[in-house]
């Protein structure tokens, strides 16, 4: 079961003095009674699922930070992605902290152990820096800024809307990590680890897909905008980011996803998915 752990004291005081303001934002305000009860759960389970996520950013940027320090990558890249595992764990705190307040946490198993994303089995260090760059930023932060740019436009809760601002002011630079890394290692990389690396950003596109394809089912979710959920516009957020803000920017350095694939995942409908499971 995914549990979190806090020390307090001294550590709990130097990541308060790194991230400040935390305190200040408008705890205790939310009037659950506001809401139908529904309402309530469904926020309980996307902002339970939202610690998860923040907490796997953690490791990836984590995991990301090693990596380039094995290939050499320029020493304040290094450093700018480390201190994006500090962003990500003071996310995991405020996100926390908001679904205590919205009635805690619903259960959520997962294997900690399996947790950092890992590069295909013999890559080179510079090409296995690149692929966690493409996964953790240029796609996965690339498609949150939008998501969370929306949950903030219709939220209409205070305390809501001020930890999202904390939250979406940081993944612009987490999501332009990835491409300032590949503006130093794109031009070390050959043609066949080049196209790879394209078929990889199609692949982890693809994994997102359903959260603006499977729109029948959603249609039917309580969706509990007030608390941070999510509608059509978002999903057109989102399939335009695709073509944006990644493929657009992965082509420029030398990555060249196959533009019939990119337009299908950028579809509003796979028909396939269709009535697919909800994805909140
Ligand atoms: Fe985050
Ligand atoms: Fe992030």
């Amino acid at each position: 079961m995914f549990e979190l752990a806090w020390r307090g004291g001294a550590t709990e005081a130097r990541l308060h003095r790194r991230r400040p303001g935390g305190d200040a934002l408008p705890w205790g305000t939310i009037d659950l009674r506001r809401y139908p009860a529904l309402h309530g759960i469904e926020a309980r389970r996307i902002w339970s699922n939202g610690v998860f996520t923040e907490y796997a950013s953690a490791a990836a940027f984590s995991a990301l930070t090693t990596a380039m320090l094995s290939c050499g990558a320029p020493v304040d890249l290094v450093a700018a992605c480390a201190d994006m595992v500090v962003d990500e764990l003071f996310h995991v705190e405020l996100s926390a902290r908001l679904t205590m307040e919205l009635g805690g946490a619903v259960p959520l198993e997962f294997d900690l152990a399996k947790i950092a994303p890992i590069a295909s089995p013999g890559a080179r260090p510079l090409l296995a820096a690149a692929e966690l760059a493409i996964t953790t930023s240029c796609v996965s932060e690339s498609l949150s800024v939008p998501a969370m740019a929306r949950s903030r436009a219709l939220s209409d809760e205070p305390l809501v809307r001020a930890v999202l601002d904390r939250l979406v002011e940081d993944e612009g630079p987490h999501a332009r990590l990835g491409f300032w890394f590949l503006d130093w290692a794109a031009p070390q990389l050959e043609d066949g680890e080049l196209a790879q690396l394209a078929r990889l950003a199609e692949d982890t596109i693809e994994v997102y897909a359903p959260l603006w394809q499977d729109v029948r089912a959603c249609e039917s979710c309580p969706l509990p905008r007030g608390l941070g959920g999510h509608d059509d516009l978002g999903r057109q957020a989102l399939r335009r980011a695709v073509e944006a803000s990644i493929a657009g920017p992965l082509a420029r350095h030398g990555i060249v996803l196959d533009p019939a694939r990119v337009a299908r995942l950028a579809s509003d409908a796979a028909p396939s998915l269709r009535g697919a499971i909800c994805s909140g």
